[in-house]
């Protein structure tokens, strides 16, 4: 599938997704893009074939990827399977919701009672389906954002998702993660290993773990 002479096809998701509370108002997350699209730049400046799937984002797309913006992860998951056939490695940065709303409402909800009751269903949960979809030779990467238990969480999700690698990042501290521009992780392999980084910049890890990703792929193909 890969490797020798043509530049790989990395997939790369960012930002959160928006769920359809009614046609003006969504449910969504803190999640600036900025962690996607350094490694969609990093991969870029490898020398790789990028396309970026980013949810709202207020973000310009690194000179040299492809960007495919969209809204909800019902979508996101669309686009990501259709592009995810043709890609060598996928890195599933993006935070997506959990969540929707079960039915959103077709026009504005008006203010009424003093509490109201908002039902939810579960979201597609996209990395798993490409776990389970995974071609050989495709290198499957996930991301774990973690408030508490930030290991185990994080072993549960490389396992239960089926993925190569695994980045287990701290949230909810000030300084790093959502929105911010410092990222600190861990990362975890399939094969036991676990690497723990320090704190630093967003577009250096992104750098580090493109380097990573393609001397994997790399090892694996010759
Ligand atoms: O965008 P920034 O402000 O730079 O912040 C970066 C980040 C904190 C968003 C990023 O580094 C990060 O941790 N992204 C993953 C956030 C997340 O949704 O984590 P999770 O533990 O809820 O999800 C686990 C994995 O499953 C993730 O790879 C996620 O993309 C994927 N997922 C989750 C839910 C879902 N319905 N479908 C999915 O594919």
């Amino acid at each position: 599938m890969l490797r020798d002479m043509r530049p790989n096809r990395i997939l790369v998701t960012a930002g959160p997704t928006r769920e359809a509370i009614d046609p003006v108002r969504f449910l969504s997350n803190r999640s600036s893009g900025k962690m996607g699209f350094a490694l969609a730049a990093a991969a870029v400046a490898a020398g790789q074939r990028v396309i970026l799937v980013s949810g709202p984002v207020s973000l310009a797309a690194p000179p040299g990827a492809r960007l495919l913006q969209v809204e909800s992860a019902v979508e996101m998951r669309s686009v990501v399977l259709r592009e995810a056939v043709r890609a060598d490695v996928i890195i599933m940065a993006a935070a997506v919701a959990d969540y929707q709303p079960l039915a959103p409402a077709a026009q504005k909800i008006k203010k009424g009672a003093a509490t109201m009751v908002l039902r939810l269903k579960k979201t597609p949960d996209i990395l798993a389906e490409l776990g389970r979809r995974k071609p050989p030779g495709q290198f499957l990467v996930g991301f774990a954002a973690e408030t508490t238990d930030l290991l185990r969480h994080a072993r549960q999700k490389l396992i239960s998702k089926n993925v190569d690698l695994l980045i287990a990042n701290r949230v909810g501290r000030k300084g790093t993660g959502f929105e911010a521009d410092d990222n600190e992780v861990v990362l975890l392999d399939r094969d036991g290993g676990v690497q723990r980084l320090p704190r630093m910049t967003k577009k250096r890890l992104a750098r580090r773990l493109i380097a990573r990703i393609l001397a994997r792929i790399q090892a694996h193909s010759t």
